[in-house]
């Protein structure tokens, strides 16, 4: 293999790389305003989900943008989640259970399909990787259009909560049966900055068998 990538050496790109991993910081939805990325960039951005890792190459996940056009319905899908699940919601809290859909210049979920139908004569391999390796690899999906959209100068941030794994939005993304939403992907220009988290040490997270 080269020792040199785009005319940088290893190390350079080395150091670049580990600039963008440990500069990205999770940039809460709030705290996002326009622009967000062109179309071009999005390309770009979402387009690094593409070098995950993926076993058996079976792309067990997906990104859907939610457009403007689109605020409203996931807006109603928010407050109809809360009502479901809590009776006596207010209308200020179903209000601002619509408001999170308004947030954010770019909003994209993503969605892991966590089992293949074995009938699919497609699938007959597919059906051996199991969910957790397919959230795996949607992790590092996830990960990669993370650190490109930080690496093009947007926040991002994941956003999860229970309205995730409800019936109204399951049936607005059209989720199929093997399929789980993951998270939201909001991402847009830092229009409010915080102080970054303490990463833990590697110490706390590594350790040597036999020892
Ligand atoms: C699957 C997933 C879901 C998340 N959901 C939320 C969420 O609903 N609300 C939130 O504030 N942060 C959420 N986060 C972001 C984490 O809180 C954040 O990554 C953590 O605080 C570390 O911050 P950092 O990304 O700046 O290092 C989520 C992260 C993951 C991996």
């Amino acid at each position: 293999m080269s020792h040199t990538v785009a005319a940088h050496t290893i190390s350079e790109l080395a150091e670049l790389v580990s600039q963008i991993i440990h500069t990205r910081q999770t940039v809460l939805p709030r705290r996002l305003g326009d622009p967000g990325p062109s179309g071009e960039q999005l390309a770009a951005i979402v387009g690094a989900a593409a070098a995950a890792p993926d076993h058996q190459q079976l792309l067990p996940w997906r990104f859907v943008q939610v457009p403007a056009s689109a605020r409203a319905a996931l807006g109603q899908a928010f407050a109809l989640a809360l009502q479901q699940r809590d009776a006596a919601a207010t209308p200020e809290q179903l209000a601002q259970a619509r408001e999170k859909a308004a947030r954010a210049p770019l909003l994209l979920l993503a969605v892991v399909r966590l089992h293949d139908d074995k009938a699919d004569a497609e699938a007959i391999y597919s059906a051996d990787v199991p969910p957790h390796e397919r959230i795996v690899s949607a992790g590092c999906a996830i990960q990669n259009v993370l650190l490109m959209a930080h690496a093009m100068g947007f926040g991002a941030a994941l956003t999860s909560g229970k309205a995730l794994q409800s019936e109204p939005l399951r049936t607005l993304f059209g989720l199929s049966a093997n399929e789980q939403a993951l998270a939201f992907i909001s991402m847009g220009t830092v229009v409010r900055t915080k102080p970054p988290r303490v990463r833990p040490e590697t110490a706390q997270f590594l350790t040597v068998l036999g020892y």
